[in-house]
């Protein structure tokens, strides 16, 4: 007979493949990602990196939505697309269709997420970046800085040395780092 430690592993290795193909039906995948209970993720919009962790109860409904290797998504985290077109005369919102532009929303590697936050479309977070819980952003965050808030804006920086950032950025392959080489005084 099978080892009760083996079972739960079987039974875990299941869940998440029946989840990634039947229900979430993520557009990529990395290695080693982690997803909680309770998740609502637009079927075929997503790309995950590698060792991505996604929180109990997070909702990503952007039609497009990239999230980079070692990033966290607390729990109750939201990324909302879907905007309704509100500006037709003599239509009620609910008749008037989706806005015509879908942007999508980048959170590139090594961020991290605080509980409860929200992302709306259009907005890129930079690499190593942090969201407060609870902030709501709004506009696109550069990389390595903190944002805190509701609209959410900048506190502090991640590390406060360029060096730091840097050397970080360069030991998690990041393109912080490269993009900084390809052009250094930017
Ligand atoms: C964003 C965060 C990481 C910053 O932590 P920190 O570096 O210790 O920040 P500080 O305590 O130095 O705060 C800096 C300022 O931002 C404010 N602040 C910090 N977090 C905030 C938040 N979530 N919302 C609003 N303001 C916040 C502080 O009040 C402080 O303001 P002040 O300078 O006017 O006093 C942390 O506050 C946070 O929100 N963590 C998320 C926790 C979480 O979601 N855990 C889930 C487990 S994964």
């Amino acid at each position: 007979m099978l080892p009760v430690k083996k079972i739960k592993a079987l039974l875990k290795r299941l869940r998440v493949f029946f989840l990634l193909t039947c229900r979430y039906r993520f557009r990529a995948v990395g290695k080693d990602v982690y997803f909680g209970k309770r998740l609502y993720v637009k079927a075929g919009s997503v790309v995950l990196g590698d060792k991505v962790f996604i929180g109990n109860y997070c909702h990503l409904s952007v039609s497009d939505l990239t999230i980079g290797s070692y990033t966290m998504l607390a729990s109750f985290v939201a990324v909302v697309g879907g905007d309704h077109y509100f500006l037709k005369i003599g239509t009620p919102i609910i008749d008037a269709g989706h806005a015509p532009l879908r942007k999508g929303v980048k959170i590139e590697r090594d961020c991290w997420i605080g509980h409860g936050a929200i992302i709306l479309d259009g907005v890129s977070i930079g690499e190593g970046s942090v969201i407060g819980a609870g902030a709501l952003v709004t506009r696109s965050v550069p990389p390595y800085e903190v944002h805190v808030g509701v609209p959410a804006r900048k506190v502090k920086d991640r590390f406060d040395r360029l060096e730091d950032r840097l050397q970080h950025s360069r030991q998690i392959n990041g393109d912080y780092y490269k993009s900084f080489m390809a052009n250094p005084i930017a």
